[in-house]
């Protein structure tokens, strides 16, 4: 059985959580490696719509393992939440189905404090970020002075790495920013309290996950974000913290990339992004809002509206080859079922000049135009659809499209939110 990564190849939110859902029932461990509560992944189940920040999407999956891994940065008190809401919904979430990782870092109230307070005073020049935390955290863990698992389930440990951190973070936010500083007592008392609820979850998951893979066990590696916000290949300075891309799976994880069969990439019939930077398919005006409405465009983290574009195959190709993405998840081809007219990005036109290329400098990508190729819709519903064979005719050119601009075949085609919604085109565990 392979270990396969999976990774949203946009700007995020491309239904990661839906296609693991989906996958996990053929794996026997999901693992999360990076990101934080910055993420929200939706999974649609019986009705029932779900979202996860922390949590593998493989949870909602009787018997699987779901492991946070050590690149993934948690907001105790958010985990918890999550924790309790899958728990109301009447799955199992135990120490024998989760496993927490003890090198795992944590978001605490002055990452957020400072995340928050940054970009207001960045006004114009701000990166649009979830509010979240995530930058700040994964400064403290560069910088040496972060605070992990194995620390908050020792009091003493915690209490000594507090004081020395808080302390200057408290400069920082007082000089600054001209902020309160935050009071020792108040954090180390409400995460102690966290630390002690979580526990039990915590362990050495990179040994957990080698264990898995000696006794033939197959991992599915989750992604948060898209690779366009990874840190070192994303749009630079417009991205998260981390390695979203295949890479992170690694070192989020503690699995050699000699372990990894595999990797899936998903990608959205067109494309979005939440938060600033380029982005150079973007539809503007009332093409762009009806988008928005259409694919119901919302953060699923903080509630706000995705900026919505067509499809760029230049992006997509770029993001396929640095994350050796061997085949892809194309989700919400429904939502372009009412359109008569559908466009596809294959080019960039730069000061004149055409690029097949994705630039590396994001100042270059700020100032590209894409140069589209307009193909006819369907203008006929998708939901009833079982196999690839009954798509109408222009959903099927349109999907051949994809696949000849960007060298990738799909694998999977998803049509619907729900569970079944879906169409499977190659069997990824033959
Ligand atoms: P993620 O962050 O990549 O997991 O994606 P999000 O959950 O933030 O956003 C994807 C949204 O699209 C969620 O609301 C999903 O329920 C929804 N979704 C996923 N696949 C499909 C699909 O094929 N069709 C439709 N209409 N919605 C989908
Ligand atoms: P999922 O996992 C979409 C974006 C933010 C911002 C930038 C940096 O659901 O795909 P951060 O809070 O991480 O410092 O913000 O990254 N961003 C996301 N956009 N989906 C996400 O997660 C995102 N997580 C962060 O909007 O532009
Ligand atoms: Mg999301």
């Amino acid at each position: 059985m392979p270990n396969i990564v999976v990774v949203g190849t946009q700007w995020g939110d491309e239904g990661k959580g839906r296609i693991v859902d989906l996958i996990s029932e053929s794996v026997h461990v999901v693992a999360r490696y990076q990101g934080g509560s910055n993420a929200g992944h939706t999974i649609v189940t019986d009705g029932e719509t779900l979202v996860l920040h922390h949590i593998p999407s493989g949870i909602l999956r009787e018997g699987k393992l779901s492991v946070i891994g050590n690149g993934v940065v948690v907001d105790p008190k958010v985990l918890l939440e999550e924790i309790e809401t899958i728990k109301s919904l009447g799955y199992k979430v135990d120490e024998d189905n989760l496993k927490l990782s003890d090198g795992a870092h944590i978001v605490m109230p002055y990452h957020k404090e400072i995340d928050i307070a940054r970009e207001e005073r960045m006004g114009s020049s701000k990166i649009g970020t979830t509010g979240r935390g995530i930058g700040p955290v994964y400064e403290d863990k560069a910088a040496r002075r972060g605070i992990r698992f194995s620390d908050l389930i020792d009091p003493e440990s915690f209490s000594v790495r507090l004081k020395a951190t808080l302390e200057e973070r408290n400069i920082y936010i007082t000089r600054v920013f001209e902020r309160n500083p935050l009071d020792f007592d108040r954090i180390y008392e409400d995460y102690t309290a966290y630390g002690k609820k979580l526990k039990p979850f915590v362990t050495d998951t990179s040994k957990v996950l080698n264990d898995a893979i000696s006794q033939g066990k197959s991992i599915l590696f989750e992604g948060a974000q898209g690779a366009l916000l990874d840190v070192d290949f994303g749009t630079y300075p417009y991205v998260t913290s981390s390695n979203a891309g295949a890479g992170g799976a690694c070192t989020g994880t503690g699995v050699s990339p000699t372990k990894i069969d595999l990797v899936m990439g998903v990608a959205k019939a067109y494309t979005t992004r939440v938060g600033e930077g380029p982005f150079p398919s973007e539809v503007s005006g009332d093409l762009g809002v009806k988008l928005r409405e259409l694919g119901n465009e919302y953060g699923s983290t903080t509630g706000r509206p995705r900026r919505c574009g067509w499809f760029d195959s230049v992006a997509l190709r770029y993001s396929a080859m640095v994350n050796g993405v061997s085949g892809l998840a194309i989700t919400k081809l429904d939502v372009l079922s009412s359109l008569d007219k559908i466009k596809i990005s294959v080019g960039y036109r730069y000061k004149g000049e055409l690029l097949t290329e994705f630039p590396s400098s994001t100042e270059v990508l700020k100032h590209c135009t894409p140069v589209f190729e307009e193909m006819d819709g369907w203008q006929k519903e998708l939901h009833n659809v079982k196999d690839i064979s009954s798509l109408p005719s222009n959903a099927r050119l349109y999907l051949d499209r994809i696949e000849e601009t960007t060298g990738i075949p799909i694998w999977i085609l998803s049509i619907g939110p729900s569970r079944e919604k879906v169409i499977f085109i190659k069997d990824i565990f033959s």
